[in-house]
């Protein structure tokens, strides 16, 4: 004999009276909904926000979106009337003892005493390159004012008392007052007598 129990349960018409009521269950829920609504799409919003928020420039486009344009591709006009023209049209950023006026340029006698010969020179050129003119084979290196190959010596004082050094990085200030000069980057602003090869 069956357990009372389990007999119960094996009852075909509970089994299928359970089933009804599941289904009814499942469509209540499905006609009233489960109350659960999708989140609002604010990608829009965002987007307008961080827009909102970047400053506007005044490149033209694509210029300043473009990868590496950095505001290149033409967006500051070459020569403009901006800062930077004005200070070109100054000229005093990159002057140098050699930035002299055509009509300014100064000649002075100078004797170069080692060729033996006393030649104008003006004030605008470095001694090294006003002697190769001459076609003197004058010893120099760097050109720059960065080494001592083209040394001489002003006999008559210190050095900057008859020409003016364009950076040059060697010489001391006992040196220079020695009378020793870097022809690379001295231009004369006087005259006198030099002997050229000559290092301190
Ligand atoms: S060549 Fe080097 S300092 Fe003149």
């Amino acid at each position: 004999m069956l357990n009372p129990l389990i007999a119960n349960v094996a009852n075909p018409p509970a089994i299928v009276l359970a089933a009804v009521a599941t289904l009814l269950v499942v469509l209540v829920t499905s006609v009233r909904g489960t109350g659960w609504e999708p989140t609002t799409d604010i990608s829009e919003e965002v987007l307008e926000r961080r827009a909102a928020a970047v400053p506007e420039t005044e490149f033209p486009e694509p210029g300043n979106r473009a990868i590496g344009g950095g505001g290149g591709g033409g967006a500051i006009p070459a020569g403009g009337d901006g800062e930077e023209g004005e200070l070109e049209e100054g000229g005093t950023a990159s002057s140098g003892p050699g930035d002299i006026p055509e009509d300014e340029v100064e000649y002075f006698e100078v004797e170069f005493v080692k060729q033996g010969e006393t030649v104008e020179l003006s004030n605008d050129q470095p001694i090294l390159e006003q002697g190769e003119d001459e076609g003197w084979d004058l010893p120099y290196a760097c050109r720059q004012g960065q080494c001592v190959s083209c040394a001489g010596r002003i006999a008559d004082g210190p050095s900057e008392d008859f020409v003016e050094h364009d950076n040059q990085q060697m010489l001391e200030e006992a040196e220079i007052d020695d009378g020793y000069t870097l022809t690379c980057v001295a231009y004369p602003r006087d005259s006198f007598s030099i002997e050229t090869g000559e290092a301190p």
